[in-house]
């Protein structure tokens, strides 16, 4: 059996993953979230539509490095994982975090060092294993810094330069990691988006490519892949022209 766990698997782009890896064959799965209703909630909805799958649980306060550390060392008790997914994250307003500093501070700490503190952890246990596939939702926001969404794109860009080092350091061994760049989509992140009309991409739809990604162990994945090129053309954008512009 495949051994699987979700960091942040609440999230309605993790759910849908979820979904496809219980469809396609009973797993080991490890659902880790940090309200014990909701986990708990998914766990029984999974376990319906897999029966023979293995389902854990896991709750703790995702900005305690040593809970994290301590999660991945009971965690490795098990063997080896072939897949930790982590997809946690928050996206309060620019403005919000412009005004009140706390507000900053904990999207940049739940956006950027708490997924990277994840990650570490798991692979420190990779690294022991030579195994596993390690992925870690970004976003496209993080790859050039706009008005519209620079503290939490810049969280988001510390993972992506995190997921670049990590990717460098198991170039040569059998670890892949996989840094996934959703576009905007429909999940109760983007509920104001989806209320001004807003077309968004479907959750399904990125969780299959995520799926589809961490199988073949391809590096970064824009999800949809329109959002590649749309990217390039950003990223690349002179200065003069960019800042004209109202993203
Ligand atoms: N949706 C988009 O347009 C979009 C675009 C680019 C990137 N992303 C990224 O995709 C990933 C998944 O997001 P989603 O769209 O699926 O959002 P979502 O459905 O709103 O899920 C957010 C997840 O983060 C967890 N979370 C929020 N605050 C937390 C905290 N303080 N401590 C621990 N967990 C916390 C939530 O837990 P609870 O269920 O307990 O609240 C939930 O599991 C995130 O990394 C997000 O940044 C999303």
């Amino acid at each position: 059996m495949r051994r699987i766990l979700i960091v942040g698997a609440t999230s309605a782009i993790a759910e849908q993953c979820a979904r496809i890896w219980v469809k396609d064959s009973a797993v080991a799965l490890t659902l880790v979230g940090r309200d014990r209703e909701k986990i708990e909630a998914l766990r029984v909805d999974l376990a319906v539509r897999s029966p023979h799958s293995v389902i854990h649980t896991e709750t703790l306060d995702f900005l305690d490095p040593v809970a994290i550390a301590e999660l991945a060392k009971r965690t490795s008790l098990d063997g080896p994982l072939d897949i930790v997914l982590i997809a946690h994250g928050n996206l309060p307003t620019q403005e919000s975090s412009e005004q009140d500093l706390s507000i900053a501070s904990s999207t940049l700490m739940l956006n950027g060092i708490s997924p990277v503190l994840f990650a570490e952890a798991f692979a420190g246990l990779c690294a022991i294993a030579d195994h596993g596939t390690l992925a870690i939702i970004g976003s496209v926001a993080g790859d050039r810094g706009r008005r519209a969404n620079y503290v939490y794109g810049s969280a988001k860009a510390l993972v992506a330069h995190y997921a670049a080092g990590l990717q460098h350091r198991f170039a040569e061994t059998n670890v892949k990691v996989v840094l996934i760049k959703p576009g905007p989509t429909a999940t109760p992140m983007t509920a104001d988006l989806q209320q001004q009309g807003r077309r968004l991409a479907r959750a399904e739809k990125v969780a299959a490519q995520i799926v589809k990604a961490i199988d073949t162990g391809k590096p970064v994945l824009y999800t949809p892949s329109i959002w590649q090129p749309i990217m390039f053309i950003i990223k690349h954008l002179p200065q003069r022209i960019f800042i004209k512009l109202k993203v």
